[in-house]
């Protein structure tokens, strides 16, 4: 908010949110604090702990300034900063629940978050369920005693079906659970989880805002309601994040605003253009007219970042190796909101109730800074090598 109460556009707020320079001798940038001791002038504030700062592990300057950016990115109380997106994921789970509790848990969610629902929460006696991510408001008939957490995310991991975050997060308040959203596909640049109804928003910032396939971070924004019990949480597991990630993700979402667009733009083009390509059975991209989630996703979604699926046109594993290795732009790997193009044929055996049944292979592409036509050209290449005969 500039000094005569404008609100500022989400670049201006990007490039200068979280630290203030005035803080650190006028330097743009907040110093990266490595840190675990950190000393009291005397044994009374020592004693009382009411010093700012009082030990590495439970936040810096410069985790500090990143979840202060967070959290005006989000609108949310509070966040934590935690090593990996998968973190991010396990500490608000592991803070909201205990032996006894339902968790519902959409079915399209992130693979490893289904491993650690399916090993560790079992484990510990929670019983998870997992929900179709079009349930919308009948996720209200799935709701027990005993649901502690709804755990949502979309669109949806590979397959982006797009869930009614807003009716999902009714239904579940009324019931009495916490609701969390994975919101790494969107980026709060495109989509305020908090401000529909959701307690909890976490995101892999390893991808968009770190934005060079070189950091993992995490992080976890919550309401005023769920903070004290996530942030206790953290405190406990001892989940702190290194320094220089953390400075590195912050210098990240300086340029997120400007990237995100360039990757909203090139990967818009390349799904419609996949659309009329031979080879291509359907383009799984919620910003396309013809996805059957695209009305929610207009209704409640500002952007589209540069990530979606398609489908081959019949074939199996040979079609989408085929297509795989025919590439020489994309490359082959699993993590997303880089600068760089990749392609991954998805594992879709995990689900239990979303079973759409495809024409194909489904091929998951994040597209890059690259120069579009270029991005064309190799995907034309890879359609070629998987076309039957
Ligand atoms: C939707 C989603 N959530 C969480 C994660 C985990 O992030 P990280 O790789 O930082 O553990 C990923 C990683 O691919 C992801 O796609």
């Amino acid at each position: 908010m500039a000094r005569d109460g404008h609100k500022s556009g989400i670049n201006t707020r990007l490039a200068h949110m979280g630290n203030d320079p005035g803080d650190f001798f006028g330097f743009v940038n907040p110093p990266v604090v490595h840190a675990s001791t950190v000393l009291f002038p005397d044994a009374a504030t020592m004693a009382s702990r009411k010093q700012k700062y009082t030990y590495g592990t439970r936040g810096t300057p410069t985790t500090d300034a990143l979840a202060k950016a967070m959290d005006e990115l989000e609108g949310s109380a509070g966040t934590i900063v935690v090593p990996s997106g998968l973190a991010a994921v396990c500490v608000p789970l592991l803070a909201f629940l205990s032996a006894g509790d339902h968790a519902l848990i959409v079915d399209s969610v992130y693979h490893p978050t289904r491993r650690f629902a399916d090993t560790m929460l079992k484990r510990l006696g929670v019983e998870v369920e997992y929900y179709d991510p079009l349930v919308g408001a009948e996720i209200a008939r799935l709701i027990k005693p005993n649901t502690k957490v709804v755990f949502t995310e979309s669109p949806g991991s590979n397959t982006f079906e797009m869930q009614d975050i807003p009716a999902i997060a009714k239904a579940a308040r009324e019931g009495g659970a916490v609701v969390m959203m994975d919101n790494t596909w969107a980026t709060p640049l495109f989509f305020r989880p908090l401000d529909h109804g959701v307690d909890i928003s976490i995101h892999a910032a390893t991808k968009y805002p770190a934005g060079h396939s070189d950091i993992l971070l995490g992080t976890v924004s919550a309401n005023e309601a769920c903070f004290e019990k996530l942030y206790d949480t953290f405190l406990t597991l001892g989940t702190c994040a290194g320094p220089d990630d953390v400075y590195q993700v912050l210098r990240g979402l300086r340029t997120m605003g400007v990237r995100l667009a360039r990757h909203q733009e090139s990967a818009l083009q390349i799904a419609r253009w996949l659309e009329a390509q031979e080879g291509v059975a359907q383009v799984l991209h919620p910003a396309l007219e013809s996805h059957p989630g695209h009305a929610i996703w207009k209704r409640d979604f500002s952007g589209a970042s540069g990530i979606f699926s398609f489908v081959l046109d019949g074939g199996g594993e040979r079609e989408a190796h085929a297509f795989l290795d025919a590439l020489d732009i994309f490359g082959l790997g699993y993590s997303w909101g880089g600068f760089e193009s990749l392609a991954v044929h998805v594992f879709l055996g995990d689900r239990t109730v979303a079973r759409d049944a495809y024409a194909g292979p489904v091929i998951r592409l994040q597209i890059g800074l690259e120069d579009v036509e270029d991005l064309k050209r190799d995907i034309e290449k890879g359609l070629r090598a998987a076309l039957p005969g």
